[in-house]
């Protein structure tokens, strides 16, 4: 059992119907009989971990840095897509999947974090630093607001100047553009709706969620069934997740509805970092990309994934690996940080679905875990 209490069913219940007054006038034809159906949480034996590592990407398909400690913010983890790169001319985002050969592009910071260090693998001596956390004032003299598209909707971007675009564009061999993301919210989309989220909370340049969590022992698994095929071991990196946990037991995470991040070896414990999850992360090809050289293996891991993870009602043609969250708070994180986590009843995911789904003008693309908006 967890040694802290979840929100207990009535607690939840009430929470969930003042929200739900709160915000009513939100919706546009809501059903006559909406009901806020019981939430069970299911807690099991093996429900707590601990942070084995962390992932940052600062810029989006780009090689990421592993660090000790950072920070949690709405966002996502501190820097983390902060910055993506796109074609100078259309401004569309660029992403491993077309360009396998952005994974040699190098991210990492200077000794006090203040500068983010770019560098191309292969390519010696030729660094690029650009600040980590830009001022307005220094975006405002060495970048300009543009429009980006990522995906199919637009948002705007701080785009840089040719001496940083330039190492990239001779290294893609095509005209390229550094972009830091903008003012303008990007509101997250999907199961993040506010409407099905119960908040509004906004990302940087991911696809469309803020933060990503992986599971060693998952991973452990993926490779035993690889191993059996033939095929040598990858790495967790391979899926691009930016929370690391050791995980007990293998896809466990399938069915996390909620989980809390907490400093267990402090006598003076802050307050838990609280994450919902969104849903599943399904997986395109990119698995498949080796970090370290860009080659992209015809079938691996992919097939093997395909023939067993492909779980998610919602998008029956794709595998999952990993679980897409967004924070309730902010704070510190770090290695070695407890990490606790729980599912919902499938009685009440059920019924949370139905529920939702009449609260949606578009039909949903992937079926959440567990929708559970109003859970404030
Ligand atoms: C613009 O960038 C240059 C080079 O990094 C820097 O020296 C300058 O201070 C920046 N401008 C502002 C207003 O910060
Ligand atoms: C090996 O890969 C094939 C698909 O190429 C898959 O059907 C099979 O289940 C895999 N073997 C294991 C042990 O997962
Ligand atoms: C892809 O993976 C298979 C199985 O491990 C391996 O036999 C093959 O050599 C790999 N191909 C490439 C291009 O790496
Ligand atoms: C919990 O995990 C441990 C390994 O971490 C395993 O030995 C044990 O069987 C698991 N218990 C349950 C109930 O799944």
């Amino acid at each position: 059992m967890l040694d802290f209490e979840y929100p207990t069913a009535p607690a939840v219940l009430s929470v969930a119907f003042l929200a739900f007054l709160l915000i009513l006038p939100v919706f546009k034809g809501l059903p006559k009989s909406v009901k806020i159906p019981r939430l069970n949480y299911i807690t099991k034996n093996n429900d707590t971990t601990e942070i084995v590592s962390l992932m940052v990407y600062p810029i989006k398909s780009c090689r990421g840095i592993k660090l000790s400690k950072t920070t949690l913010r709405s966002q996502g983890l501190d820097l983390d897509r902060r910055w993506m790169l796109v074609d100078a001319a259309t401004k569309q985002f660029l992403t491993i999947r077309q360009i396998p050969e952005m994974t040699l592009i190098n991210t990492g910071l200077n000794d006090d974090g203040e500068f983010l260090l770019l560098s191309v693998s292969g390519v010696k001596d030729r660094v690029v630093k650009i600040p980590s956390h830009p001022t307005e004032e220094w975006l405002k003299e060495n970048t300009t607001l543009a429009k980006v598209q990522v995906w199919d909707t637009l948002t705007d971007g701080h785009l840089y100047g040719d001496e940083v675009n330039e190492m990239f564009s001779e290294f893609l061999n095509r005209k390229v553009c550094l972009v830091y993301k903008g003012p303008t919210p990007r509101v997250m989309q999907g199961n993040g709706d506010p409407r099905i989220l119960g908040r509004t909370q906004t990302v940087n340049f991911p696809d469309v969620h803020p933060v990503l969590i992986g599971s060693e022992a998952s991973l452990a698994e993926l490779n035993s069934r690889l191993a059996e095929n033939g095929t040598k071991p990858i790495t967790i990196e391979r899926f691009r997740p930016n929370i690391i946990i050791r995980g007990n037991v293998p896809w466990s995470e399938d069915t996390w509805k909620l989980v809390r991040i907490g400093d267990s070896s402090s006598a003076t414990p802050a307050r838990p970092l609280v994450l919902d999850i969104i849903c599943r992360c399904t997986r395109c090809q990119v698995p498949n990309v080796d970090p370290n050289t860009a080659q992209k293996n015809k079938t691996q891991p992919w097939d093997t994934l395909m023939s067993y993870r492909r779980i998610d009602e919602g998008m029956k043609y794709k595998p999952v690996f990993g679980m897409m969250g967004a924070p309730r708070n902010e704070g510190e994180i770090a290695v070695g940080m407890k990490f606790e986590f729980a599912s919902l009843s499938e009685d009440a995911a059920e019924t949370l679905l139905e529920t939702f789904d009449s609260l949606l003008d578009a039909p949903r693309l992937q079926k959440p875990v567990v929708p559970l908006a109003f859970f404030i």
